[in-house]
């Protein structure tokens, strides 16, 4: 296949990548998109990869400790799993309630120590007496091992985030909860991170071991959907065309994903900051030196059949697992012609949530937001849920705005505190 026919869809699978995390800033550094002060220039801020790993490179360096783990899932992945286990006053006598952090799509651990530490909730809550847990899902730089496969391997990539939330969110929860002597566990996921949890508290598991839950731009319902690019890049089974041509790992910053986007943004006709706004939504709140930083670790690989489950996700209303789109092969995986549902209305009602969204997010968007709020909030009582709605932010805002240390973490640690 000659280079040019991947063209367009890698050109749209890239904008559905860029659509879960927010890459609008990567274009951003090319000088035509944006004179604003907030620019990233190339010189300013260089490709700088991280061989040392998070621990070393962004929480040892502030002086915090950190500690690396690795835990095997059921079906073979090695994970990698790093610990912050108190902050700078250093380690007392207080008991410390573990925080598992897990990250959205297309991104990694990184992503909560990203800027200072009164700026990123990996740091914040080490200060504020938790002991930190950070997750990177499979795939991502740091968990690119199996017991048996490579990442060459097709089979390497054949998951979605049915598995992440089968085995993956277990296997790290677990060993969290195993090696804090037995503690129930906070959880925090942005994302994608959300929607991994929510499928399994709708299957009853991990309930027992969860102290409560907080779900930074909850990813469920996706069927209501605006952003016109990735509904387009939906309709026409983009990621199951590239799938078909016998790609498996979806690498947003590889080198064809890369020469496209650096292709079209050259092209007078392609605004790319209005293009990646237009899919992700407009952040309201980040500031320079982070998506630097961001940028510099770059986005990460997932799956291209997790791809495609996501765009199931948008064309369905229900929240279902993969269709493997026969009713033969279905029945093969789950013993059913259509794929089983995850119903969310089965999620039990004890354990505590703290759901907050904005209103410039055109994924987390805020009608399949209410829809998800409605099914919940018909289960908890008032004083174990808690929503915070930021009429300003978009999606990456919730990870890296400069002002949610004040507007989201302070009150993400009272809710805490009182569960
Ligand atoms: C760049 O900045 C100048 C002066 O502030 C402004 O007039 C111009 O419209 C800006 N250009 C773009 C593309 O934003
Ligand atoms: C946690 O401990 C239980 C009981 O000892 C054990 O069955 C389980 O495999 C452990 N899980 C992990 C992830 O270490
Ligand atoms: C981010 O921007 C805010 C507001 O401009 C500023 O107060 C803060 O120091 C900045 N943070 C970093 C890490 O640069
Ligand atoms: C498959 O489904 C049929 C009918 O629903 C049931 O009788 C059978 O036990 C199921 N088999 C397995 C392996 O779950
Ligand atoms: C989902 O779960 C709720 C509560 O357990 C139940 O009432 C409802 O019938 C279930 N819906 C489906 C489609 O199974």
């Amino acid at each position: 296949m000659a280079q040019k026919d991947l063209y367009l869809p890698f050109l749209a699978l890239s904008i559905i990548a860029c659509c879960l995390m927010n890459l609008q800033t990567v274009l951003s550094s090319s000088s035509r998109m944006r004179n604003s002060t907030d620019d990233i220039s190339d010189d300013k801020c260089p490709p700088q990869p991280h061989p040392l790993g998070m621990c070393r490179s962004r929480v040892a360096a502030y002086g915090y400790p950190c500690e690396e783990y690795h835990v095997t899932t059921e079906d073979g992945y090695i994970l990698s799993l790093k610990r912050i286990p108190y902050g700078l006053s250093g380690a007392t006598e207080m008991t410390r309630t573990p925080v598992l952090l897990f990250h959205g799509l297309l991104v990694d651990g990184f992503c909560w120590v990203l800027s200072t530490p009164k700026q990123s909730l990996g740091f914040i809550l080490a200060d504020g007496g938790f002991d930190v847990w950070i997750a990177n899902s499979r795939g991502t730089e740091s968990s690119r091992r199996h017991t048996t496969l490579s990442p060459q391997d097709p089979a390497f990539w054949d998951w979605t985030w049915d598995q992440l939330a089968d085995y993956d969110l277990p296997a790290v929860l677990e060993f969290v909860y195993n090696r804090t002597g037995g503690m129930k566990v906070h959880y925090v996921g942005h994302s994608l991170g959300t929607l991994i949890i929510l499928a399994a508290f709708s299957e009853n598991r991990l309930t027992d071991i969860v102290r409560s839950a907080a779900l930074l731009c909850p990813i469920a319902y996706l069927n209501s959907m605006e952003s016109r690019l990735i509904l387009l890049a939906t309709r026409i089974f983009l990621a199951e065309t590239i799938h078909m041509l016998g790609y498996h790992e979806f690498n947003p910053v590889g080198p064809v994903a890369k020469e496209v986007l650096g292709k079209v943004c050259v092209d007078p006709e392609v605004d790319c900051y209005d293009l990646f706004s237009a899919v992700a939504g407009p952040d309201c709140c980040l500031n320079t030196s982070t998506t630097c930083i961001f940028l510099q670790h770059g986005p990460q690989s997932s799956s291209i059949k997790n791809m495609i489950h996501m765009s199931q996700l948008v064309r369905k209303e229900t929240i279902r697992k993969y269709d493997y789109g026969s009713e033969k092969e279905n029945t093969k995986r789950y013993n059913q012609t259509r794929p089983p549902t995850y119903n969310l209305s089965s999620i039990p009602s004890h354990v505590p949530l703290f759901l907050t969204h904005g209103g410039q997010d055109f994924l987390g968007d805020v009608a399949d937001t209410r829809h998800l709020l409605r099914t919940l909030l018909s289960q908890h009582d008032s004083d174990d849920i808690e929503v915070l709605y930021m009429p300003d932010y978009a999606h990456g805002d919730f990870i890296m705005g400069y002002n949610a240390p004040q507007l989201i973490y302070k009150p993400m640690v009272e809710f805490f505190k009182r569960h």
